[in-house]
């Protein structure tokens, strides 16, 4: 993945438990020198391990740590020049991830070798629809729950975001059930 994305992960691990945490961190992830290259693509290995080693840091479950990590990603990216790219597309949860595969369309322009995931809508009712996630990466269903959570957030909404049927060998997505709340 783009270095962009283990920047995030260090600006969350260095926001919440300060610098020495984040060098901890880099130790346990087999990342000694620490440090990454926003526009530089790097083995989504070092990624998975970096969430390994955020979860023996904070003492949290690796689910827990994507999922505080997707939520993150809305701040971050808005803060780190895609604030204007988030804005266009769309003022509420539901218009917004209409847009969504167009958007990470758009930012390939900027990042040419992004593997990005593709998302469906399916409407049930004014206030509830099922997401479908599809990704060439396994195991980022909690990041899609955090993702959504810190959009609905950055609208003023509130939703619950259940994982209805996870992805198996027979079938490459994801399935969850959104509820607007308000
Ligand atoms: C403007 C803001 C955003 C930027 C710049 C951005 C960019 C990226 C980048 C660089 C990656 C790493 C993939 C790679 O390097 O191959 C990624 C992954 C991902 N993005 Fe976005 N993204 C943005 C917003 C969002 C939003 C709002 C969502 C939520 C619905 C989202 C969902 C994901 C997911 C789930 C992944 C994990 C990779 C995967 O599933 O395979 N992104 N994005």
């Amino acid at each position: 993945m783009y270095g962009l994305v283990n920047r995030a992960i260090e600006q969350l691990v260095v926001s919440l438990k300060g610098d020495s945490a984040w060098e901890r961190v880099c130790q346990r992830a087999g990342w000694p020198d620490g440090g990454f290259v926003a526009m530089q693509t790097y083995d989504d290995a070092v990624t998975y391990r970096l969430v390994g080693a955020v979860s023996e840091e904070l003492g949290l479950p690796p689910d827990a740590v994507l999922r505080a990590f997707g939520e993150y990603w809305i701040l971050y990216t808005a803060e780190e020049g895609y604030g204007s790219m988030l804005t266009m597309c769309g003022s509420d949860l539901l218009s917004f991830l209409h847009g969504m595969n167009q958007m990470h369309a758009r930012i390939e322009a900027s990042l040419p070798e992004i593997r990005p995931p593709s998302f469906e809508v399916h409407e049930l009712d004014a206030q509830t629809f099922a997401l479908v996630y599809e990704s060439t990466r396994e195991g980022l269903a909690p990041m899609v729950e955090g993702l959504i959570t810190g959009l609905a957030k950055r609208f003023g909404q509130r939703v619950d975001i259940r994982l209805t049927a996870p992805r198996d060998a027979s079938t490459p997505h994801d399935r969850f059930l959104v509820q607007i709340l308000a």
